[in-house]
């Protein structure tokens, strides 16, 4: 864990200073006073346990809150039964939103049985007013509601959420602010997420996420390659670059560089082994990036390139920016110069006035690409997007029938892809023994399908060639060579 101030250093009857991050290590410590007092009346310590939904993005910030809440003094748990629950939670799509209360509901009667619980929401949900309004209302007995753009500030807000009764809410609309060096939990001692940059810019019509992210705000690329090197002496040994659009990165710096020229800065990094990164836009995607990717071994033969819908009218009222016939034109540039690679996508069936015809260009695309795979999304309608208000929305069931279809091609042609490497040796990071047989151990190719192969723990975190024995669907077994 990173800590770039030591607490006990901190003179508590000063009062906080302004700037950040030091100041969120001055309420740091003084959480750490208040939860010690709690455990000492207690006499027992206090356990926390946070909830991830969403995208890997979210997953980053939940590290962070988790970083922020050890240093505090709390005890990770998994159990939803613990002093501190934080649902860090999402908002693309309605039913992330459903599943959020309905779960509320089962913390209530939790909490009704231990009164020292006190529970937390973020995420982007809590960007949406009308979420705001409905929790204020119906959902008093929750403790602490937090945004996206504020998570660094968890030990401010902890500490107030300690020392008063009541619900507190903190939400921001927007910020241009990027606070760093604060203390994270990494989920895996060998592999990490490094955002650069935060927000979204491109307003596709259906999409929520420029709503509550907040516009596009690149880091500085000296911050993220030293984030990456302390990473790499810390161990790891694989980096996921992470944004919503990372092909747009660096456009808004005061001394612009591409994604593509950072890209290449970290790949020189000694000592780090494999590089991916997510999401790309295909509007943006550059033949740099691709010449790039094609140089360094490193850089992981995986690009995931989310088309939504192979209709190039959808495409326009989507917002997307491209054309069905520009979109397979880049994906043959790409694996012109990357053979192997890995091509994985997002679509979405049932978008306002999809046609049965336009629903056949996105399966002609599928047919085309033939993803090593895909998400498939039923489209839905999220409140103050413009695609919620046109006026032909599709009915369930035709929506329904065509996702069915979708679904099971992309399904077909993902084995058939996955197979492909069958016979090969290739390089595999051995992530955790297997839970089903514990003489096996699983891990990722470069191109991300996984693999199971007799090993043991002392494995994990290596990165090792393995003899791809047989392909089983969406995974292989193997044996070490
Ligand atoms: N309905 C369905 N899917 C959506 N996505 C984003 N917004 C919506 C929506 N309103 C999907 C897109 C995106 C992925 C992260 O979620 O396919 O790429
Ligand atoms: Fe949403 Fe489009 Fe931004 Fe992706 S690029 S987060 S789909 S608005």
């Amino acid at each position: 864990m990173f800590n770039e101030i030591n607490l006990d250093e901190i003179d508590l009857t000063e009062s906080p200073p302004s700037e950040e991050p030091r100041r969120q290590y001055y309420f740091m410590a003084k959480c750490r006073e208040l939860v010690r007092k709690k455990k000492e009346e207690l006499g027992r310590p206090l356990s926390f346990c946070i909830e991830t939904f969403g995208c890997q993005m979210n997953a980053r910030d939940s590290e962070k809150l988790r970083g922020i809440l050890e240093e505090i003094g709390y005890i990770k748990s998994d159990s939803e039964s613990s002093d501190f629950v934080i649902y860090n939670t999402c908002t693309v799509r309605e039913n992330a939103n459903l599943r959020v209360y309905g779960r509320l509901g089962y913390l209530h009667a939790l909490k009704k049985k231990n009164p020292h619980m006190m529970i937390g929401l973020c995420g982007c949900m809590m960007q949406e007013p009308e979420v705001v309004e409905k929790l204020k209302k119906s959902y008093r007995f929750v403790n602490l509601i937090f945004g996206t753009h504020n998570i660094y500030k968890l030990a401010e807000l902890v500490t107030e959420a300690l020392e008063q009764d009541g619900m507190i809410v903190d939400i921001w609309k927007d910020t241009d602010q990027i606070v760093e060096n604060l203390p994270i939990d990494r989920k895996y001692p060998f592999k990490s997420g490094v955002n650069i940059m935060f927000g979204c810019n491109n307003f596709c019509s259906y999409c929520i996420v420029p709503y509550v992210r907040g516009r596009e705000r690149s880091r500085l690329p000296e911050e993220i390659l030293e984030e990456i090197r302390r990473l790499v002496d810390d161990g790891v040994k694989e980096i996921m670059l992470l944004g919503q659009n990372v092909n747009s990165y660096g456009r808004n710096l005061a001394q612009p560089l591409s994604f593509a020229e950072l890209l290449e800065q970290a790949a020189g990094i000694d000592g780090l082994e494999r590089i991916r990164f997510m999401t790309s836009h295909p509007k943006d995607l550059s033949e740099e990036l691709i010449e790039v990717m094609s140089r360094y071994p490193k850089i992981c033969p995986h690009l995931h390139l989310p088309v939504q819908s192979g209709s190039t009218e959808i495409l326009r009222q989507m917002n997307r920016r491209y054309t069905k016939e520009s979109y397979l034109a880049l994906v043959d540039r790409i694996r012109a110069s990357i053979p192997d690679i890995s091509l994985t996508t997002d679509i979405i069936v049932g978008f306002p006035g999809e046609t049965e015809e336009d629903f056949m260009e996105t399966m002609d695309v599928v047919e085309k690409v033939r993803y090593d795979s895909a998400f498939t999304f039923i489209y839905s309608k999220r409140t103050g997007t413009p695609a919620a208000a046109m006026d032909n929305q599709i009915p369930e069931e035709v929506v329904k029938d065509r996702f069915d279809r979708l679904l099971a091609r992309v399904q077909e042609i993902a084995r058939e892809q996955s197979s492909r490497f069958e016979g090969r040796t290739m390089d595999v990071l051995v992530e955790a023994v297997n839970e089903q047989d514990s003489s096996l151990v699983t891990g990722r190719l470069a191109n991300n399908l996984v693999v199971h192969f007799p090993g043991d723990a002392s494995m994990i975190g290596t990165i090792l060639p393995v003899h791809l024995d047989c392909c089983k669907g969406f995974y292989y077994i193997g044996s070490t060579v």
